[in-house]
């Protein structure tokens, strides 16, 4: 990875860019004249420090990666208009939980989540790869949102760059009430254009019975996974179905705490 600037950047942002690519250990390019295509001779992925923010790009797709929180707004309307989310009722969340999301991703489910447990619960959320990582952390510090309580709800999430079997190993027994896993594994077939500009840098692994012990281990109340409904990790793994959705993919569900709703 290099970390560079938009063209014609204004001094401040070519200090943001030097002190990313020093914190990240990696070089910091000089944008000049060159185009995407010129850097991507210097390496297949691309850091772009922009007034607006970061965007990523990876050699062989012309869209750029960048945050935004995508349904998650529209998802905290709708609760905040009194209706409900699937994720929230499978994952059976109130105010005040603890929840351990092991694949972050956009954060589109730690926002809503964040937004459902308010500043009493803790969110944190575990992205493995590099790139999403910053790209997520930083778009959580500084969205600006028209909606309040979305823009909070952004702010209260901790990212922690790490792959969720190293985290999950590190944690206390009962140290959260939820843990959360919404893996890339069949995502990649179905139509999710949200999460589009996100596959070129994402984590493709299949989850493991590991990481599942360690779940049982760390979850208070309940593991949630949301997969393709084809998926066989749901019997793999013993997850119990939520419900019949009429959409590709469903969540499941293990019950670790004897506390199902
Ligand atoms: C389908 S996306 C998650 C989408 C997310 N739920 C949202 O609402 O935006 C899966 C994300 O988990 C990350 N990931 C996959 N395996 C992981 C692992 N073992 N540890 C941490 N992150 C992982 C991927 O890189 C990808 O960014």
């Amino acid at each position: 990875m290099i970390v560079t600037t938009r063209h014609e950047a204004p001094p401040e942002v070519q200090e943001q860019a030097r002190t990313f690519a020093c914190k990240f250990g990696v070089r910091f390019v000089e944008r000049k004249k060159m185009s995407i295509a010129r850097l991507h001779e210097m390496s297949d992925y691309i850091l772009v420090v922009t007034d607006n923010g970061l965007r990523a790009y990876s050699k062989g797709t012309s869209e750029p990666f960048f945050f935004h929180p995508g349904m998650a707004m529209l998802r905290i309307k709708r609760l905040l208009n009194g209706d409900t989310d699937v994720m929230v009722q499978a994952c059976g969340l109130r105010k005040g939980d603890s929840f351990l999301d092991c694949t972050l991703g956009l954060a589109a489910d730690s926002i809503v989540a964040s937004f459902v447990v308010g500043a009493e619960g803790r969110i944190v959320g575990l992205e493995s790869e590099r790139i999403p990582g910053i790209i997520v952390e930083e778009g959580l510090k500084r969205y600006e949102s028209p909606l309040q309580e979305a823009q909070e709800a952004m702010r209260r999430i901790e990212v922690v760059p790490m792959h969720h079997l190293t985290f999950l190993r590190q944690c206390e027994n009962n140290s959260f009430d939820i843990v959360y896993f919404d893996p890339m594994f069949f995502q990649a077939i179905v139509t999710s254009e949200s999460i589009a500009p996100l596959r070129p840098f994402a984590n493709y692994e299949s989850l493991s019975l590991a990481a599942i012990e360690e779940a049982k281990r760390v979850a208070r109340r309940r593991i949630v996974m949301k997969n393709h409904r084809e998926s066989p990790d749901f019997e793999n793994f013993g997850f119990m179905r939520f419900k019949k959705m009429e959409r590709a993919f469903t969540y499941g569900i293990i019950e670790v705490g004897g506390e199902a709703e």
